[in-house]
């Protein structure tokens, strides 16, 4: 048996007359840049997040950019971060001139451990970006209370959290804005790069959608100089088509995930930990192994795709290396690197499969 890791190809061949004729009425229109297209799929996607605004930007990493540097976030300033994300989230800080503080992950859930965040507070401290790492909201309420208490902002990395909640309110409703990714496979992705800000502040959304179009509302009348990430109006099409069947993939997400556990439940592998009243999305199904690279090699022979999110934590990167952080600063994101293994994830794959997965994790972990 061959299983792939996603099948974006599955998906489309499902959706396939709808995806090509949404793209033909772009074309025929010549609505490319901006445009109807955008405009229908930004209120889609706000009234998906249940907030007043969604700001089309051009991807993911653009969209945190763009939220901190329209919070005002800049040159001098700290923003408070997790250990254990994607480059992505730390890189969009220090485009605006702040300084990335990273924190450790929990050792439950991977997820920002709010209990660390005190300690870092400075006074340069200006927000904190968590991530709802692998679908799964970061602990929201107490984030909110210690920024509350300390005046911070809180940008909502959301790229792998489309639709993820904490007690029937959706990710993007926490913080002063949330940001998306739509990249290809991400939850809801577009065929290309493509990303939103959501927010329920109307001044903080007409501040992004600015930067996002080089500083103007209007065509060549510019408050002040900004960037060019625009939704294009393809991929708004696209994701159009695409977010009306979401909630259905996310379902079958989560059914996946209750079978891997299920498959996996009593074995030496140690599966994802759910908080609570928490709706995990799964972009992601995550779980931990000893002798992780040996066992990813075995189940490869086996055919079976496996990815690892992420093999180095974000302080331990060279790129960090001006932090002058050890991996002893970060223990558990450091330790979690060596171990996490994300298996096959994506709406389509059957129980046959799931099991196949798990029979052939199961006897790899047991074969020491
Ligand atoms: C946690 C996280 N943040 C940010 C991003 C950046 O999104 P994009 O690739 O659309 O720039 C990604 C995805 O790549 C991500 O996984």
């Amino acid at each position: 048996m061959k299983i792939p890791f996603a099948d974006l190809k599955k998906q489309y061949a499902a959706i396939k007359n709808e995806i090509d004729e949404a793209i033909q009425n772009v074309i025929l229109d010549s609505a490319f840049i901006g445009g109807k297209y955008a405009q229908r799929f930004e209120e889609a996607f706000a009234r998906f997040c249940n907030v007043s605004h969604c700001v089309g930007v051009g991807n993911g990493t653009d969209a945190l950019y763009i939220a901190l540097r329209a919070l005002g976030i800049g040159a001098g300033d700290e923003v408070i971060t997790v250990a254990n994300s994607f480059i992505a989230t730390s890189e969009a800080i220090t485009m605006t001139g702040a300084r990335p503080v990273f924190v450790d992950c929990d050792p439950a859930t991977y997820n920002m451990d709010v209990n660390k965040i005190q300690p870092q507070l400075t006074p340069r401290t200006k927000a904190i970006v968590p991530v709802h790492l692998y679908g799964q909201p970061a602990d929201m309420m107490s984030i909110m209370r210690i920024a509350k208490d300390n005046n911070l902002y809180v940008v909502e990395d959301a790229a792998q959290a489309h639709g993820a909640e904490i007690a029937g309110r959706r990710v993007g409703n926490f913080g002063h804005a949330a940001c998306f990714s739509f990249y290809p496979g991400k939850n809801l992705g577009a065929y290309g790069d493509a990303g939103a800000i959501v927010t329920n502040d109307n001044d903080l959304a007409v501040k992004c959608r600015m930067i996002a179009n080089h500083g103007r509302i209007k065509k060549y009348d510019h408050d002040f100089e900004g960037i060019n990430s625009r939704l294009d109006g393809i991929q708004a099409a696209i994701l159009n088509v695409k977010l009306k069947y979401l909630e259905e993939w996310t379902e079958r997400r989560r059914k996946v995930a209750n079978l891997y556990n299920s498959y996996l439940d009593g074995s030496n592998v140690i599966t994802p930990v759910v908080l609570p009243k928490t709706r995990h999305v799964y972009h992601l199904y995550v779980v931990r192994v000893q002798s992780r690279d040996r066992i990813q090699a075995v189940l490869q022979e086996a055919g079976i795709a496996t990815g690892i999110h992420y093999p180095i934590a974000l302080p331990n990167l060279q790129a960090y290396k001006y932090l002058g952080k050890s991996p002893a600063n970060f223990p558990t994101a450091s330790k979690y690197s060596g171990e996490v293994l994300s298996l096959p994830m994506f709406p389509e794959l059957d129980e046959a499969q799931i099991e196949y997965v798990c029979k052939n994790l199961i006897a790899a972990v047991d074969h020491r």
